[in-house]
């Protein structure tokens, strides 16, 4: 299979002022309608109009890949309650939304564990990702029943499947094209939003040479201004790759 992008530890990427890709941890829901003595679920709610600012934001700045951790394969854990919210307003973002993305040619790619998924909400995923696989503007991807560490195992089970004959020896690039976000290269710039400062299980593959920005502003609060602030501090970053600094200006023992 064919890689499309350098993988960062391989290949030294391109990079641009622009993030190319970036990568999304929408966390404070919960706290942000705390705060405002509402249920829980009112801030998730709330969050979807974020979504929708940072995604226009996103194509305006030409930002080419977006990618938002919408619910982990740990979130299962959260009160049933909630866990069937998150379902109604991931379907309900699903039947509202995609005409209006689709209108805006943005492709839109659901990677995860959909096993666990209802059908009527898969029928939905496989509908929505039909219907815009030819556009060609921002693509966007939302990570549900997602984790790293069960992405790295499936593109591994895929990959020796593929070659029974090969029980080890197989190399990092050839993992790579098993990965859910083969079509994508890494994500340049990490956010996440709601002040805690971990990765929970993530992209934990692609994110090896990512810059990693945090801010205490909940999502429900995050919108264009915040998301040029964290591009504006990825600006400043001397993405080395391994490289020193002086190699990189040029100076000095190369
Ligand atoms: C984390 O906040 C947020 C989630 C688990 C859900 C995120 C979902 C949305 C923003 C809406 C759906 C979006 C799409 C793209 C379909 P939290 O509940 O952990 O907040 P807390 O840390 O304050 O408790």
């Amino acid at each position: 299979m064919a890689l499309p992008f350098f993988s960062s530890t391989s290949n030294i990427p391109d990079t641009s002022a622009v993030p190319r890709h970036i990568a999304i941890i929408m966390d404070g829901n919960g706290r942000w309608a705390k705060q405002r003595f509402m249920p829980r679920v009112m801030g998730h709610q709330r969050g979807v109009e974020s979504v929708r600012e940072v995604i226009k934001a996103c194509t305006d700045m030409g930002v080419e890949y977006l990618t938002l951790f919408a619910f982990s394969s740990e979130n299962w854990r959260r009160p049933a309650d909630e866990v069937s919210f998150l379902m109604k307003l991931f379907l309900m973002v699903l039947e509202k939304e995609v005409s209006r993305m689709h209108q805006n040619n943005i492709r839109l790619r659901i990677i995860g564990d959909k096993s666990r998924f209802d059908d009527n909400l898969n029928r939905h995923i496989a509908d929505a990702e039909q219907l815009t696989a030819n556009n060609s503007g921002l693509k966007l991807t939302v990570a549900a029943n997602y984790g790293g560490r069960w992405d790295i195992m499936q593109a591994m089970h895929a990959l020796s499947l593929a070659h029974p004959e090969r029980a080890t020896a197989f190399g990092e690039e050839e993992l790579t094209p098993y990965l859910s976000m083969h079509y994508a290269p890494e994500p340049d710039l990490f956010i996440r939003t709601g002040g805690e400062q971990r990765i929970s299980n993530f992209l934990l593959w692609q994110l090896a040479y990512t810059e990693l920005y945090f801010t205490d502003i909940l999502w429900p609060a995050f919108g264009r201004a915040a998301l040029e602030a964290a591009i504006q501090s990825y600006q400043h970053r001397e993405r080395r790759f391994g490289r020193t600094s002086e190699q990189l200006k040029g100076t000095g023992d190369a």
